[in-house]
C-alpha cells in the first residue's frame, strides 16, 4: 500500500480558523487586535513573496499588520533602532525579521535585540534556552508545525526513534529539542554523518532539512516509518520549461512505496510555518495583555 499523504495544506488551513476565531475573541477581551511585525531588508525575491504571504495571512486572521520594507542598504544602527522602537510598541505583540539579512548586517545581533517576549519566530538564544530546558517560550515555525503534523498523525511519541537530517538553528536543533520533549530516542544526522542510510534506516520518524533536493532515498526509509520533508528545492528548468519542478529532500516516489505517511512538497510542511506563526502571535498577544492563553492552541 502506498504511504499516506499529510496535508498540511488542510491542517494548517484548520489551525488559521482556530487562530482566527481566538483573535476575534482577544480582541473583544483586550479592546485591541493582536498586532505582528514583519520587517524585510532589502530585495531577495523569496523574501518578498514571504513576507507577502504573512502580511496577507495576518490580516485574514484578524490581526493587525505592521510590514516595515527597508532598503538593502540599511545600516545596522537603523534597524536596531527600528526593533527598539517596536519592542516598545504596545500594538505590536511579535516581532519577525525576515532572514536572511543583506551581508554586512549581523543576524545573530540582530535577532538578540528583538524582545524575548515579542520573538514569534523563537529565534532569540532565550527562547532557544527555554526549549533546551523545558520552559515555556516561543517555539520557531517551521518545527512546531512538523512536530503538530507528527502528533496528529501519532499521537503519542514515547519510544520512537527519530532521525533529524540537518542541524540549522531554525529547523533542526529546535526540531530534535522537541521530539525529546516528547520523549522519542533522537539522532541529529548531518552532512558528516556516517553511514547517513544506515542510520536513517533506524527511524520511525524521519525529518528531512538539509536543503538538498532528493537526497534521502526511498530505499533508505524504514517500513512503515512517519517522513517529514521539510526541504523546498526548484529543479533546473526541463527543456523548453522556464521553471524547474518543486521538489524535497526526499525522493518521494521511492518512499511513498515504503514509508506509512509522508508529507508532500509542496503542501505539506510549507504552509504550516505561516499557520504557526500566527498562532505564536496570538499566544504573545495574550502574554503581553496578561490574559490567560487559549489551551487548545
Ligand atoms: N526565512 C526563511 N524562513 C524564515 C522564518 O521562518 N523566519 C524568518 N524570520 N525568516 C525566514
Amino acid at each position: 500500500m502506498p504511504a499516506a499523504l499529510i496535508d498540511g495544506k488542510a491542517f494548517a488551513a484548520k489551525l488559521r480558523e482556530q487562530v482566527g476565531a481566538a483573535a476575534a475573541g482577544f480582541a473583544a477581551a483586550a479592546g485591541r487586535r493582536p498586532g505582528l511585525a514583519v520587517v524585510l531588508v532589502g530585495e531577495d525575491a523569496a523574501s518578498q513573496v514571504y513576507v507577502g504571504a504573512k502580511h496577507r495571512a495576518t490580516i485574514a486572521a484578524g490581526m493587525e499588520s505592521f510590514e516595515h520594507r527597508l532598503p538593502a542598504a540599511t545600516g545596522e544602527g537603523e534597524l536596531l533602532a527600528l526593533i527598539a522602537q517596536l519592542n516598545a510598541d504596545e500594538r505590536v505583540d511579535g516581532i519577525l525579521v525576515q532572514l536572511p539579512l543583506p551581508a554586512g548586517l549581523d543576524e545573530q545581533a540582530v535577532i538578540a535585540a528583538i524582545s524575548p517576549d515579542k520573538d514569534v519566530d523563537g529565534f532569540h538564544v532565550i527562547n532557544a534556552g527555554r526549549l533546551a530546558v523545558g520552559q515555556d517560550g516561543f517555539v520557531p515555525c517551521t518545527p512546531l508545525g512538523c512536530m503538530m503534523l507528527l502528533q496528529d498523525r501519532l499521537g503519542d511519541l514515547a519510544g520512537l526513534e527519530a532521525v533529524v537530517v540537518g542541524r540549522s538553528n531554525i529547523v533542526g536543533k529546535p526540531m530534535a529539542q522537541l521530539l525529546l520533549a516528547a520523549n522519542a530516542t533522537v539522532t541529529i544526522a548531518h552532512s558528516r554523518t556516517r553511514d547517513l542510510p544506515e542510520v536513517v534506516r533506524r527511524a520511525d520518524i524521519v525529518v528531512a532539512a538539509v536543503g538538498r533536493p532528493e537526497m534521502i532515498r526511498g530505499d533508505w526509509i524504514k517500513p512503515g516509518a512517519t517522513v517529514i520533508d521539510v526541504g523546498i528545492n526548484r529543479l533546473p528548468p526541463a527543456a523548453g520549461a522556464d521553471k524547474g519542478r518543486l521538489v524535497g529532500d526526499v525522493e518521494i516516489a521511492g518512499a511513498m512505496t515504503v514509508a506509512g505517511a509522508i508529507t508532500p512538497v509542496p503542501g505539506g510542511v510549507g504552509p504550516m510555518t505561516i499557520a504557526v506563526l500566527l498562532r505564536n502571535t496570538l499566544i504573545a498577544a495574550h502574554r503581553n495583555a496578561g490574559l490567560p492563553a487559549p489551551a487548545s492552541l
